[in-house]
């Protein structure tokens, strides 16, 4: 297993719609592998290939003590409108009220390839979702009034100070 750098927003990959995996194989275990341990050493609660610059759909959640992989992830049931403060391991250190379904209803394969459904509420729901969207190209800043997030991200591009979109993850920010 090994830490893949994350990429930041402003690069490119985090605004593609990722392809549909057409087979799970060892190659696609190993990448899942790599997603699971470069989210805990980002501190992170899921983490879609994308964000390592890999646009196939393939994610990981880690949320009310439940860790999966999802690979071609599909919302087939979704219910209720719910407000909660989220934040995104490509933007770091920015934070902001989100409205997303409080139950959704996920279908998808897991990391030996069998299909599985899942029912979620609350934070793994969000997380869920919050995936999802990665996948699709959607940053949650983008689920924002437009003048939230023109001025949210104005604030972070300056804090970052023409800083790089890759960021390498030390691998002593292992979880506590
Ligand atoms: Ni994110």
């Amino acid at each position: 297993m090994s830490l893949r750098p994350l990429h930041l927003l402003g690069s490119p990959p985090l605004r593609e719609r990722s392809s549909e995996v057409a087979t799970v194989d060892e190659d696609t275990r190993r990448f899942i592998d790599d997603l699971f341990k470069t989210m805990d050493a980002a501190k992170g609660v899921g983490l879609a290939a994308n964000q390592v610059g890999v646009t196939t759909r393939i994610a990981v959640v880690d949320a009310d003590g439940h860790r999966f992989a999802m690979v071609n992830p599909v919302i087939v049931e979704q219910e209720g409108k719910d407000v909660a403060e989220e934040g995104c391991l490509s933007i770091p250190d920015l934070y902001a009220d989100v409205t997303r379904s409080t139950r959704v209803v996920l279908e998808a394969l897991d990391r030996d390839g069998c299909p599985f459904r899942l029912e979620a509420e609350g934070l793994k729901a969000r997380v869920i979702q919050h995936e999802i969207d990665h996948l699709d190209g959607i940053l949650f800043v983008d689920r924002l009034s437009p003048l939230k997030r023109k001025l949210l991200v104005k604030r972070w591009r300056k804090s970052r100070k023409g800083a790089g979109h890759i960021q390498e993850i030390a691998a002593s920010d292992t979880k506590a």
